[in-house]
């Protein structure tokens, strides 16, 4: 529902208040809203568990030596105001760690430390769009870029949609699809990018961000370079950065942060690597909108990659503690990963998963579900919204709809498998493969097992992973 028809609606609105009509255009980050769907159902004790595959948050818990330093920068009592950028240190360190990790000589001056890794989104806009120019988002991906974009241009951006593989119904972006938005549209100025992606879970090769980069040079636009996943990787896929391309600095817009990496997604703490013109501009915009981030985040978020002294107070590099800790937590992301791209491949064709590659997402096409007729015609579900409605309401399984990352999700189901094995990832991909059974033997459709065989070889990927 558009924000103006819920506040036609609102009785209690004073006819002397209007409001910004721009809000008609903004959208949403579906999760949270669905979260608040989830607790609903959770509180009417209709199942005895909800199964969370919804959740874009992380599984582990912050690991304790992070929390150890914040606890000591509160008793030292750093809860004043900080520095409005960062503290210059907090920034070398970051500043380091990328200079290393991406091959490119990254300073102080290309770093601005911000609550999460989220605000880089508006600021790119707020710093860099005029009235004619337009902007460029993967179809399906992370909703808050065209909501942003609808917000500050009134109009929908530009899609570069994913093809589909016409057998497995994997997605994939291609940069000939990109390069011709380019050909044909004029006044491009950025372009956001994800990779490992939200909601696919898929990873970009090096070959194609390379050439995106020479799209970006040629074409003379910012890359919104969004890789908050990037050290959440599996089978040895290494993670390229748009940045390690030579002379790529100047054209990227580079969200980052500890949410995703270091399981600190309540924290609200985050960097945005830039050309030192922006980072002043985003400076000047951050004070206008938080002035700074909080000191304790900022200790904690420069000792995960150096020393931090501040007002005769020493915080040691927390590095290797931490390093052990965080390796242990992307191995079970990967085992969880491939777990659940197994077991959803013994119901093929009727779900159809891609590759766990990064994140703690997949991306199963469900298009054959939607097809069979006691789900069409009986249960009168449509597509994937109205599917995972019904498997939240009336089976109690959460799961995110695929559109809502856009047009180019339609048909497919977002599960996220942070949550914990033991209670949700093993036994909700288990009711949730006999949920599809069930439809399949209601539809008169064979299914490629039995429930009986199912739970036989489910048992052996439990084996194969996790013992
Ligand atoms: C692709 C992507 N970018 C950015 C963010 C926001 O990160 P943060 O919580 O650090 O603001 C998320 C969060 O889910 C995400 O999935």
């Amino acid at each position: 529902m558009k924000l103006s028809e819920r506040f036609l609606q609102n009785d209690s609105l004073s006819p002397k208040v209007d409001y910004n009509h721009d809000l008609d255009f903004l959208g949403d980050e579906s999760s949270f809203a669905f979260g608040v769907e989830v607790s609903k159902v959770e509180a009417s004790k209709k199942f005895p568990q909800i199964y969370k595959f919804h959740i874009g948050d992380t599984g582990p818990k912050t690991p304790e030596p992070i929390i150890d330093v914040a606890i000591q920068a509160l008793k030292d009592k750093q809860t004043k105001y900080a520095h409005f950028l960062g503290y210059p240190q907090v920034r070398e360190n970051i500043a380091k760690f990328w200079t290393s990790t991406r091959g490119v000589e990254i300073k102080k001056e290309n770093i601005l430390l911000e609550p999460g890794g989220k605000p880089a989104i508006e600021l790119s806009i707020q710093a860099l769009l005029n009235k004619e120019d337009q902007i460029i988002v993967q179809n399906p991906s992370y909703p808050i870029y065209a909501s942003l974009a609808s917000f500050y241009t009134h109009k929908k951006p530009l899609e570069w949609t994913a093809r589909q593989n016409e057998t497995d119904k994997t997605l994939e972006f291609e940069v000939s699809d990109l390069e011709k938005i380019l050909e044909e549209n004029k006044n491009i100025k950025l372009l956001f990018l994800n990779t490992p992606q939200n909601p696919t879970g898929m990873m970009m090769s090096e070959i194609k961000l390379r050439a995106i980069a020479e799209l970006a040079k040629k074409y003379r636009f910012m890359v919104v370079f969004d890789d908050i996943y990037d050290q959440i990787t599996f089978d040895g896929r290494k993670h390229f950065s748009i940045l390690s391309v030579p002379g790529m600095l100047d054209y990227t817009i580079n969200l980052n942060g500890c949410s995703k990496n270091y399981a600190m997604t309540g924290w609200r703490i985050g960097f945005v690597v830039a050309p030192e013109w922006l980072i002043e501009i985003f400076g000047q915009l951050g004070v206008n909108k938080w002035s700074c981030v909080s000191r304790t985040n900022q200790i904690v978020a420069g000792t995960i990659f150096g020393d931090v002294d501040l007002d005769g107070f020493h915080y040691s590099c927390i590095r290797e503690k931490i390093e052990p800790i965080l390796q242990a937590d992307f191995a079970e992301y990967e085992k969880k990963g491939k777990f659940l791209f197994e077991a959803l491949s013994l119901l093929s064709p009727f779900i159809l998963p891609n590759q766990a590659e990064g994140a703690f997402y997949l991306f199963p096409n469900i298009e054959n579900i939607l097809k069979l007729k006691y789900v069409s015609e009986d249960l009168q579900i449509k597509n994937d919204k109205d599917f995972s409605r019904w498997l939240l309401q009336e089976k109690g399984f959460a799961a995110i709809p695929g559109s809502d990352f856009g047009s180019g999700g339609r048909g497919y189901l977002r599960l996220s498998y942070a949550e914990d094995r033991n209670n949700h990832i093993i036994p909700g991909t288990k009711h949730l493969l006999k949920i599809i059974i069930e439809l399949l033997e209601k539809s008169a459709t064979n299914p490629p097992l039995s429930m009986d065989q199912l739970n036989e070889k489910i048992k052996d990927l439990e084996k194969k992973y996790f013992s």
